[in-house]
């Protein structure tokens, strides 16, 4: 099964994505991560990728098709993703359709999680990762069972991203309205789209996203 996770920054794509490779054997492309990876790598297209980040702008679609097109071919996709950060802008939508085509793929759902701006500052500037396994945490809506460590692996080290300031959200955010949200009638005409209630508690939301794809 392929899944494409929709919503603006902050809007739970990243804590969805790990719950479903946990429970569906899904793999998570999040092209975020991909780029976060390729920043700490240091190469020159890494600290281009970084200055654009911080600024809250979106990286080429000529770099982000190719880096997914590399990515959905690998074996450990064979048993379905789920693309969370792609596509992103309608070109990237159209590639897509092309790339999945070509590989004799195809999207089985599209899900958009339904938020209001107002509370996506205060996810994001809340928002912490473990730095040893990836798991996502946040100040008040999802803190580590035990303080300080990580429910899943045990480590102690945790990290928080660079462009998670409340300046640079606003800037998100409005490339988000600009840019991708018109790949949502896209799909919408397509009859592919469907929505979940974002706002919702975790659980509910992971309920939401279950039931669209028990279907
Ligand atoms: P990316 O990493 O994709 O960031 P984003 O889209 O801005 O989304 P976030 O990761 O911030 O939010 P999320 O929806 O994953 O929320 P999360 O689950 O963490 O992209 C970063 C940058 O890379 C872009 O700005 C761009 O520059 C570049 N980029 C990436 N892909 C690109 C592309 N295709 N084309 C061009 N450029 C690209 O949740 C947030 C917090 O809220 C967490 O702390 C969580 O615990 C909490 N939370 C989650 N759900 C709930 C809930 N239901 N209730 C309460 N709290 C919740
Ligand atoms: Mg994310």
């Amino acid at each position: 099964m392929n899944l494409i996770l929709l919503g603006p920054p902050g809007a739970g794509k990243g804590t969805q994505a790990q719950r479903l490779e946990r429970s569906r054997g899904l793999v998570q492309l999040s092209t975020g991560d991909m780029l976060r990876a390729l920043v700490k790598s240091g190469s020159p297209l890494g600290q281009k990728a970084d200055a654009i980040m911080k600024a809250g702008q979106l990286v080429s679609d000529e770099i982000m098709i190719e880096m997914i097109s590399d990515r959905i071919v690998q074996p450990d996709c064979a048993n379905g993703f789920i693309l969370d950060g792609f596509p992103r802008t309608v070109v990237q939508a159209e590639a897509l359709d092309r790339m999945l085509a070509d590989k004799g793929l195809k999207l089985d759902h599209v899900i958009e999680m339904v938020v209001d701006d107002a509370a996506l500052t205060e996810r994001i500037t809340g928002r912490f990762t473990c730095a040893s396994c990836g798991t996502g945490y946040h100040d008040t809506f999802k803190r580590p069972a035990k303080d300080g460590v990580c429910d899943v692996c045990g480590s102690t080290q945790f990290t928080r991203r660079a462009d998670d300031n409340a300046e640079t959200v606003g800037k998100r955010l409005d490339a988000y309205h600009r840019q991708t949200a018109p790949i949502l009638p896209y799909y919408e005409g397509r009859g592919v789209l469907k929505r979940v209630d974002g706002m919702a508690e975790i659980d509910e939301v992971t309920r939401q996203i279950e039931a669209i794809i028990a279907h």
